[in-house]
């Protein structure tokens, strides 16, 4: 038995009118016999939090201990199960105590269902049926915390980020262009055509931690599909030098495919900057393994392919030859040492349905990222296989996506009002089920067919929930302004239980990252654009509560239609808060750049200082597909062509 008084604090109840006891049910006060694997040892559902204590035999390295359970429904569903941590060995025994405390109240829990733990390098689980009831004790349970009252109302668009973004000499975008450039087939030491570093982090670079030095499958598409972008606005005698890095591209993704060892197919995430796969010497005398690392992932195979798709549709459109897009693009069938946009969309349609770890490489799941941009290289992939001339493929595309497609209204979770980040178990403590991922699955993932994109109430309210979550989370949240009164939208970070800091991982270690800060930005632009070019809007249930907090001046009423011409004042109002907010989070991005502009990972959450891997490449990459978003919503349609005539030089 114990208080929660110290929970009660925190959750800033008054303790003398809540205070209870705890009822914790002890089941095993010492562990079980040699070769049992897992014993329940005590457990309470207590204020919320569901507080398991288990004994895991320790037979192997690699265990994953998962906790099923059934909600307030009764129901076991893929989110009504816990995965356990370690917590410490016990001595004179080969039994560890795993464990876990973790809110559940906004499903609920009434039954320990039983516990599984997989040992997964010998292959062997061992379960214990608990069919246990559970009573609450302690405070009561929380309720979903409503978003909190907004502290600025920004509007339109800023002079200061005008500036800050213009194409001319020393601006940020001209420094994240020549800066993202840099790490494109970078001057370093066996680094192939068409590879593109993460960071200037690792072995070459004077910052040696952490280790970045690699060609991650997802970070080089989404570069590379900025690439594309600047290729496809550039005029005529500037596009030459971006098409080639493409074919590079092409020709270097072709080669990954056909690396010898790949352990889970076409999901393999990175490569060594010569393009070959990262294996790891353990001892002189036994030859080098495959590194360990989560895979597969399979959103790599899906942004591959989007990009080059797109590559190959902007070439086409620039006069190219359909016979250079099938052998260097396209054909893998005929030119499999060449051209890798089939074989990987192949891959996408046989193996969506499978898990695999998210873009942050942590939690084998089924992913909301991960199935947007699957879904729109499947449909983009079925309409330009069709223009390859390759029905059979295109058939087989449009009905996996067709299937795809089905599968994601399970990521809406109306208790939470949010797009769960994954369908699945509740890892690593990530109990809030936000996830900036959902955002980003938007911005990679939208296929520009009313599914899932920028207007959708479902995706406003998970916007709403996440970006709002890192204010209690990171101390320099606290500012609001600048030094010239300019707002300061909150920083974004990953989720709001990270615990890695850049180089490791910490007690209240995650920070704000300036991709994340920057999908915030372009979220709000492209969300302008697309009301603008629709002329109207409509606030739903769902999406009112992300108008009072972004637009809170249009005062919305859930069920109303705003448009340009009937009551053009309101909708006037959210487009300019919209753009407003987008300028904001801008704002942000430059507040925590340092004085030479460049932008490593993250933002130290207390001081504010640029931390982290240094010149992340994506870090660049989503500062300029902000802009580029920026720029449309302002209507601005030379400001990507003016960029891209900077030109680009090799690097040597
Ligand atoms: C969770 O349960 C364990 C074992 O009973 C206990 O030691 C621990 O203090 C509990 N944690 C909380 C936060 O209640
Ligand atoms: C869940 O099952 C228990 C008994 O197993 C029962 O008492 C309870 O009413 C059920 N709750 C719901 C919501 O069905
Ligand atoms: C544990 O419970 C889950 C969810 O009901 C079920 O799918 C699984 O088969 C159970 N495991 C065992 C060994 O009964
Ligand atoms: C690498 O690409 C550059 C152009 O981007 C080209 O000049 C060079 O010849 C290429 N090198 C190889 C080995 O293909
Ligand atoms: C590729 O690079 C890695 C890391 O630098 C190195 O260990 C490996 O030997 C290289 N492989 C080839 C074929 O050059
Ligand atoms: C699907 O993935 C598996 C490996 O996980 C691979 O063996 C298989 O070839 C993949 N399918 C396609 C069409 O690439």
């Amino acid at each position: 038995m114990e208080t929660t008084m110290r929970n009660l604090l925190a959750l800033g109840l008054a303790a003398t009118v809540y205070a209870q006891t705890c009822q914790v049910t002890t089941v095993a006060t010492t562990p079980p016999a040699t070769g049992t694997g897992v014993e329940l040892s005590s457990y309470s559902y207590c204020g919320g939090s569901l507080n398991v204590s288990v004994f895991i035999e320790n037979v192997n390295y690699n265990k994953v201990v998962s906790l099923y359970y059934t909600n307030a429904q009764n129901q076991s569903t893929p989110l009504s199960v816990i995965s356990l941590g370690y917590q410490n060995s016990i001595a004179d025994t080969n039994y560890e105590t795993w464990g876990a405390n973790t809110p559940v109240y906004i499903d609920g829990v009434t039954e320990l269902l039983n516990l599984t733990y997989q040992a997964v390098d010998i292959g062997k689980t061992y379960t214990q049926i608990l069919d246990l009831a559970v009573t609450a004790s302690g405070a009561p349970a929380p309720t979903l915390p409503s978003p909190p009252k907004p502290y600025a109302t920004p509007n339109d668009f800023q002079n200061t980020i005008t500036k800050w973004l213009a194409v001319e000499d020393g601006s940020e975008s001209e420094i994240a262009f020549t800066r993202m450039f840099l790490n494109i087939q970078p001057a370093i030491p066996g680094a192939v055509n068409g590879t593109v570093v993460a960071a200037r982090s690792g072995p070459s670079y004077d910052q040696k931690d952490p280790d970045y030095e690699y060609d991650w499958v997802r970070d080089s598409s989404l570069t590379m599909e900025v690439v594309n972008t600047l290729y496809a606005a550039a005029s005529k005698k500037q596009k030459s030098a971006y098409e080639s890095i493409l074919f590079n591209y092409a020709a270097a993704r072709a080669f990954e495919q056909t690396e010898l060892g790949l352990q889970t197919g076409l999901g393999e995430p990175k490569f060594y900057m010569n393009n070959t796969i990262f294996l790891v010497e353990y001892s002189a005398d036994s030859p080098p393994h495959i590194g360990p690392w989560g895979r597969p992932q399979n959103d790599g195979p899906a942004t591959a392919a989007i990009t080059l798709i797109e590559f190959a549709n902007a070439y086409l459109a620039n006069g190219g030859s359909l016979a250079t897009v099938k052998s260097k693009i396209y054909d893998s069938t005929a030119h499999p040492e060449a051209a890798p946009v089939q074989k990987d969309l192949l891959f996408v349609a046989s193996n969506w349905t499978s898990s695999s770890f998210d873009l942050w490489e942590e939690e084998s799941s089924d992913h909301f990222y991960t199935r947007m941009v699957q879904r729109r290289a499947l449909l983009q992939g079925a309409a330009f296989a069709t223009k390859m001339g390759d029905s059979a493929t295109s058939t087989t595309l449009s009905s996996a996506a067709t299937a795809l497609t089905a599968t994601l209204s399970q990521f809406w979770d109306p208790n939470r009002q949010t797009l769960l980040y994954e369908y699945g178990p509740v890892l690593r403590d990530k109990s809030s089920y936000l996830d900036i991922a959902v955002i980003l699955g938007v911005i990679h993932g939208y296929n520009n067919d009313g599914v899932y994109g920028y207007t959708n109430d479902q995706v406003l309210s998970s916007a709403l929930r996440i970006s709002t979550s890192f204010i209690s989370v990171y101390p320099i949240a606290a500012r609001h302004k600048d030094a010239s009164g300019h707002t300061l939208a909150p920083p974004i970070g990953r989720y709001p239980e990270d615990v890695y800091n850049g180089v490791g991982t910490a007690t209240n270690g995650g920070n704000p990252w300036y991709l994340a800060t920057a999908a915030m930005a372009q979220f709000m632009y492209s969300a302008s654009s697309s009301y603008t070019s629709a002329a109207s809007l409509v606030v739903t249930a769902t999406s009112k509560p992300f108008f009072d907090y972004y637009a809170p001046n249009a005062k919305v009423v859930a069920g109303q239609t705003y448009s340009k011409k009937v009551n053009s004042k309101a909708f006037k109002e959210i487009i300019s808060a919209l753009n407003g907010w987008g300028d904001a989070y801008m704002q942000t991005i430059r507040y925590y750049t340092p004085a030479n502009g460049h932008l490593s990972e993250e933002i130290d959450r207390n001081t504010g200082v640029a931390v982290g891997a240094a010149d992340l490449t994506w870090s660049y990459a989503s500062l300029l597909t902000a802009s580029f978003a920026r720029a449309e919503a302002k209507g601005d349609n030379q400001y990507v062509r003016k960029l891209a005539n900077v030109g680009v030089m090799p690097n040597t």
